[in-house]
């Protein structure tokens, strides 16, 4: 009787610890939940980095992006200035171990960008006398550098963004060097290009204030006109540099779903949220603007209040709310930059603000902005 009631209580003791066990994994393992694991059923998830955090020397930046994203995207390195800075010399360096990190750690790489009207060496549209060149001349430059870059990276960078923000905020073309000398089928070219040096890559085209009828029916136009012609284009990268107010969750709702209707892939490219005063009424992301720095425009120099802090949560909440709800269609989102502090809205458009629009703060801890937006998965998931 005794030996019997021993063994039951053993085996109870036994139960007990196992239910306990259980509980502390499945707590530990709540606790680990990063980002690319939250999301995979619905979209890649992707950071944009510069030099030091691809090749490792800001090791609390590369941490965070080796634990937490499946996807990059480069701040400079690809950009024309960058890679080709010379009409006889392509700079591989900084390109090259961008590719490598992705490749090493298994991730979806994206090129960013062929075509732009910014960080675009002047060279390129002029002759040696500093003439503007001949549409054949900007042509060929076009293809050159389109077939050098995206074939040394073939079957190595998955998807491109080919052409950047090519409209006006009324939805009509920009008038950029490109399209003065080379006429508006430079965006054709420019698609046709780099599906000739990459026939597997995705092409994108990207832009700002797509969320705003005017530029989104712009860009359904110039999308619709390349898929006339039967021009290779698999999607559009909504850049989504955000304020907290603007886009509203329903107008980027009818965006992502008006472009869906094109059948095409809709990626939201470059992520962040704006949380400090309006500088000016300029809604976009022009990277020409500046303001000048005044005190009362810079309210949050050594932290975020906790009421804001909570607003930014919220913002994040409703933006995630979309794209988890339309991601049959989004394959991707991607923030520009890892933590607040190496974000590029510190210095744009007002120079030395401190701004604090991604999910991680300048220590590299995550925000409340992070829990909620694993908690809506999780959510969905309970
Ligand atoms: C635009 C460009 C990006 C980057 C940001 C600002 O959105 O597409 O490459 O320059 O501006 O950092």
């Amino acid at each position: 009787m005794k030996f019997k009631l021993q063994n039951n209580l053993y085996w109870i003791c036994f139960l007990i610890l196992l239910v306990l066990s259980c509980h502390v994994t499945s707590t530990l393992s709540k606790e680990r939940a990063v980002l690319k694991d939250v999301f995979k059923n619905y979209f890649l998830i992707g950071a944009a980095l510069n030099q030091f955090q691809f090749t490792g020397r800001d090791t609390l930046a590369t941490t965070i992006v080796k634990e937490q994203f499946n996807s990059i995207s480069p701040e400079n390195v690809l950009k024309w200035m960058s890679i080709h800075p010379q009409p006889d010399s392509y700079n591989f360096k900084g390109a090259d171990s961008y590719v490598e990190f992705g490749q090493k750690n298994n991730m979806f790489i994206v090129g960013h960008t062929l075509i732009w009207h910014s960080q675009v060496p002047r060279w390129v549209f002029q002759d040696d006398e500093g003439n503007a060149v001949d549409r054949e001349t900007l042509l060929n430059r076009m293809h050159d550098h389109i077939q050098t870059v995206v074939g040394r990276y073939k079957g190595k960078i998955h998807g491109w963004d080919v052409v950047n923000e090519a409209l006006n905020e009324d939805g009509t073309l920009r008038q950029t060097q490109w399209m003065k000398t080379i006429g508006e089928d430079y965006i054709e070219k420019a698609f046709q290009f780099a599906h000739e040096a990459d026939p597997d890559a995705e092409l994108y085209y990207n832009d700002y204030s797509l969320a705003n009828a005017p530029k989104r029916n712009g860009a359904i136009k110039l999308i619709k006109n390349l898929q006339s012609k039967g021009i290779y284009i698999s999607g559009v990268g909504l850049q989504g540099h955000y304020k907290m107010d603007w886009p509203s969750t329903s107008q980027l709702d009818s965006s992502i779903k008006a472009f869906a209707q094109l059948g095409i892939k809709v990626m939201i490219t470059e992520l962040d949220i704006d949380v400090l005063p309006q500088a000016t009424f300029n809604m976009g992301a022009d990277v020409s603007l500046s303001v000048e720095a005044k005190e009362k425009l810079n309210p949050f120099k050594n932290e975020l209040p906790d009421s804001v802090q909570q607003l930014l949560a919220e913002r994040y909440t409703g933006l995630f709310n979309v794209f988890v709800n339309n991601s049959k269609t989004v394959s991707r989102v991607t923030l520009w930059g890892v933590t607040d502090g190496n974000s590029w809205l510190n210095n744009w458009p007002v120079r030395g603000r401190t701004n604090y629009p991604l999910l991680f703060d300048r220590n590299g801890n995550e925000k409340p902005a992070y829990n909620a937006v694993i908690n809506i998965v999780e959510k969905q998931n309970n």
